[in-house]
């Protein structure tokens, strides 16, 4: 039993300065969810924007947000991205010394639970937290920036989180790297949650073309899996 595709943009190449209409442009463009990048300067070398500028962004769409906390000690500051409108909080193992105390306290104020794992990371992290999440990401490169070169070992890693899952309502995503030329083979070895940045916001024919695109060649990677 495949579980659905879904399209879903990191916000990180959006333009900044105009995010409310990048988010309103991003559900014309057809994207089931959107992901905001939220980065430290410390957990990553880069530092982008808090809950203020996502909850500045709410009101431009109806569709599901999700913060991508790329920052130490998010168990501190989770509640005001579920304030700030995200519905799904995903936080890395890397970055937190009690995960299961941590994604306990997220589903308890409300919020579904995502953990992502750096590559370096192996899947046998998630072993005693599984009844705990929704989601699962799995980076397919190192946290911090866009733009970046898919990093093709990650598939065996997909592949193992698809088995071990022990439900199979657990989504799996993925995030750098996934475009056209990437998409098939992750989604073949159990990716149902593409994130992707460049390959949306840079596609030569326009955002609209690129989730459809993304999304048709998902489907049908999926289909021969
Ligand atoms: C890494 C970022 C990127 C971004 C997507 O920390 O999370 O993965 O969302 O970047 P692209 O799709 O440009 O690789």
């Amino acid at each position: 039993m495949h579980r659905e595709i879904q399209i879903v943009p990191s916000v990180l190449p959006a333009n900044l300065a105009a995010l409310g209409e990048e988010v309103e442009r991003l559900e014309e463009a057809g994207v089931d969810k959107i992901q905001f990048d939220v980065m430290d300067g410390h957990f990553v070398p880069n530092l982008t924007f808090g809950a203020d500028v996502i909850a500045s962004t709410r009101k431009y769409s109806s569709l599901p947000f999700e913060a991508h906390l790329m920052i130490q000690e998010p168990e501190r500051t989770f509640e005001q991205y579920l304030a700030a409108g995200c519905d799904l909080i995903i936080v890395h193992a890397e970055s937190t010394l009690h995960l299961d105390r941590t994604l306990t306290a997220i589903r308890a104020a409300g919020g579904r639970v995502g953990v992502a794992l750096n590559p370096s990371t192996p899947e046998d992290a998630l072993k005693y937290v599984y009844h705990l999440v929704d989601l699962i990401l799995v980076m397919t490169v190192n946290p911090g920036f866009g733009g970046q070169q898919f990093l093709p070992e990650m598939k065996r890693k997909v592949a193992s989180v698809a088995t071990m899952r022990q439900s199979a309502a657990i989504d799996i995503e993925v995030d750098g790297g996934i475009s056209a030329q990437t998409v098939s083979e992750i989604v073949a070895a159990g990716a149902n949650h593409l994130v992707a940045g460049s390959a949306l916001f840079r596609h030569p024919a326009g955002l609209k073309a690129a989730v459809s695109e993304m999304r048709s060649l998902a489907i049908t990677a999926q289909g021969n899996s």
